[in-house]
């Protein structure tokens, strides 16, 4: 049996991870803080998988991250999604420290703690999935502290991809260009959602990733709708 674990899977891009790995053979660790959302997930997941567990914790404050670690308990994962993330945009000058400090907790924060703890107990093969945005890469204006974030997080995977070669682990990086959640909902401004990529879409290719031998990485994926990046 495998064990996957993937955080933000609530919804948004998380759920369709969730929902495209769902199978007979895997025990699901399903994190998110609404409840009810989670339940909704769990429920489809239940029909598909061996197992499903969900985890309520938010990852805003290490001692969030600290409990989720506590109910995975001692066993070992073959999968780790650091998936959950905020994004505030908003030019800099009014960025609040609650938003500097929460985009940091879950964006960046959170996905060390998980991956200091979980790394060392995976076995060879097993796989850890990063989350990023095209905004790792490439820096927007209003974006400053979802792409200070995001840097901070590609310079990390990149770092720890290195270091986990030795034990096969494969560090996989998706890049996203904007897709249709529920991300949007709070961010000022005209985004066109008939232009984005769905976040089945985002799943597919973590999918495709993960099905790779296990001696083959598929690194870095970027993903973007045909007609741009928005
Ligand atoms: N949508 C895009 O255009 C896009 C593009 C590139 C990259 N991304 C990245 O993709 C990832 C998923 O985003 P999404 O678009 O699917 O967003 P979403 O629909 O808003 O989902 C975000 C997920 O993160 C969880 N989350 C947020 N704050 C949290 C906290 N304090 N503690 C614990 N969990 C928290 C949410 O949990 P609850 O809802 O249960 O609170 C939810 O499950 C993020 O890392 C985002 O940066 C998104």
């Amino acid at each position: 049996m495998k064990r996957y674990l993937i955080t933000g899977a609530s919804r948004g891009i998380g759920r369709a991870i969730a929902e495209k790995l769902s199978a007979p053979d895997v025990v699901l660790l399903l994190h998110g803080r609404d409840t009810v959302a989670l339940a909704e997930v769990c429920k489809f997941a239940k029909t598909q998988c061996a197992q499903v567990v969900p985890l309520i914790h938010d990852l805003a404050l290490p001692s969030g991250v600290s409990k989720l670690i506590a109910e995975v308990g001692s066993g070992s994962i073959d999968l780790l999604v650091n998936n959950a993330g905020v994004a505030v945009v908003k030019p800099f000058a009014e960025i609040t420290q609650i938003e500097l400090e929460q985009t940091i907790g879950v964006n960046i924060v959170a996905p060390f703690l998980l991956t200091q703890h979980f790394a060392p107990k995976m076995r060879p093969g097993s796989s850890i999935v990063n989350i990023l945005s095209i905004a790792a890469k490439t820096a927007f204006p209003n974006w400053s502290v979802y792409c200070m974030s995001k840097f901070a997080l590609e310079g990390f995977s990149q770092a720890v991809r290195e270091e986990l070669r030795e034990h096969k682990i494969r560090v996989i990086n998706i890049y996203p260009a904007a897709t249709d959640t529920e991300i949007w909902n709070n961010i000022a401004g005209e985004w066109p959602r008939t232009k984005m990529m769905s976040p089945q879409e985002v799943a597919e290719a973590v999918a495709y990733a993960l099905s790779r031998p296990a001696d083959v990485a598929v690194e870095n994926i970027s993903l973007s709708s045909s007609v741009g990046n928005l």
